[in-house]
């Protein structure tokens, strides 16, 4: 089996695609390197197999680039922006638009499986009941509003000939080379290790879904070789009920795995809204689907990492495990245009 895999150099790709080959997949990469400066840690495991990869913007992917794949994972879009400061109509045209081209393209090449990277975060704002496949969506950013709506289009391209899945991810945590230090149980374990004191702006009391890296990997490839009959045109939560937690829970679980790291929790922001999703779907109607890791498993192996690597503030602060914070830095030295397209260095051409 081929399968094509976007995002193939971020967070979530790297180990994925290694993770498939371990399992006799071929990959062929497509990833446009926003990220391309941050390495945070080499390892033999994932390095060993890198794949053929195809440096291009998902915009401009035609149907001629899935030659030979019989599978898509889609995982190439913007990160989750809460405070607007992406531009949404970029985030539309690459998240939105772009997974949707994509989706046309492999539909019209014949490829009969298309494995889509969604998030729990198109459920939003709820309230603390539990939330599942058929709640009601409610989006509440650009990121996830988009999810919503590829969900939708895609879903409605599904026929005989082609099998869309929607794997809604809890947040992620765990080691990866291209690391994020700007989602919540990697950034808790980076303030843990870097500062033995994690301060927290609010009470810590919304719930918070996460799933190790590993899992979301093991679902991907489980949706990808599914029989089509038990996937298809699903949305399937990825994670696991027990792996509901309050910030600030998450907080005294990392402080535990860190010894001498204070946890001080500040004051209600008044915002109660939180959700907790259940995860019943997947481990029931995906084959062999299951998850290994909780988020104790993944601070301690964050723990690891860091002391292996002797791992610096500088090196939590540096810009390219800080998804916008990369990306400003881009824009600002104009590397990238405004609609966050590669510029031409005019230095050169002079
Ligand atoms: N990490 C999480 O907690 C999480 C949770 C739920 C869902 N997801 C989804 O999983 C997917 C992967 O997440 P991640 O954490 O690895 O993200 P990431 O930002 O680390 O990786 C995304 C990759 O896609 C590439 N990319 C972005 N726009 C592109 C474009 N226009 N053309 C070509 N390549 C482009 C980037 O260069 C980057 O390497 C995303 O779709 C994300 O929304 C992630």
């Amino acid at each position: 089996m081929r399968v094509f895999v976007t995002g193939v150099n971020g967070y979530i790709g790297a180990v994925l695609a290694p993770y498939l080959m371990d399992r006799g997949i071929e990959v062929v990469g497509l990833d446009t390197g926003y990220y391309r400066d941050g390495w945070l840690y080499s390892d033999n495991r994932l390095m060993r197999r890198s794949p053929y990869t195809i440096q291009k913007d998902l915009r401009d992917i035609s149907p001629e680039d899935l030659r030979d794949c019989d599978a898509v994972a889609h995982l190439a879009e913007l990160s989750n922006d809460p405070l607007g400061q992406n531009n949404p109509q970029v985030t539309h045209a690459i998240n939105h638009l772009g997974s949707v081209a994509l989706a046309a393209a492999a539909r019209a090449r014949g490829i009969p499986r298309f494995v889509y990277t969604s998030s729990c975060s198109v459920y939003g704002a709820a309230t603390s009941e539990f939330v599942d496949e058929s709640s009601t969506v409610n989006p509440q950013t650009a990121y996830a509003t988009c999810k919503a709506l590829v969900e939708r289009d895609v879903g409605a391209m599904a026929d005989q000939t082609f099998s869309p899945v929607f794997l809604r991810n809890a947040t992620a945590y765990g080691p990866s080379p291209r690391m994020r230090f700007d989602i919540v149980l990697n950034d808790l374990s980076a303030l843990a290790w870097t500062m033995k004191k994690i301060v927290m702006t609010s009470d810590g009391s919304p719930w918070r879904p996460v799933v190790h890296l590993l899992d979301i990997c093991e679902a991907i490839y489980r949706s990808l070789i599914a029989p089509s009959e038990a996937v298809h045109n699903k949305i399937l939560n990825v994670g696991q009920n027990s792996e509901n937690y309050r910030v600030r829970e998450l907080a005294q679980l990392v402080a535990k795995e860190f010894p001498g790291c204070e946890v001080i929790v500040g004051k209600s922001g008044g915002d109660t809204r939180s959700y907790r999703v259940n995860f019943d779907r997947i481990h029931r109607e995906l084959p062999g689907f299951k998850c290994r890791f909780s988020a104790a498993d993944g601070a301690h192996q964050l723990h690891e990492i860091f002391r292996r690597i002797e791992f610096s503030s500088e090196m939590y602060q540096f810009r390219a495990f800080t998804r916008l914070k990369q990306l400003r830095y881009l824009l600002d030295t104009r590397q990238l245009d405004e609609q966050f397209r590669w510029r031409t260095d005019a230095v050169l051409e002079s």
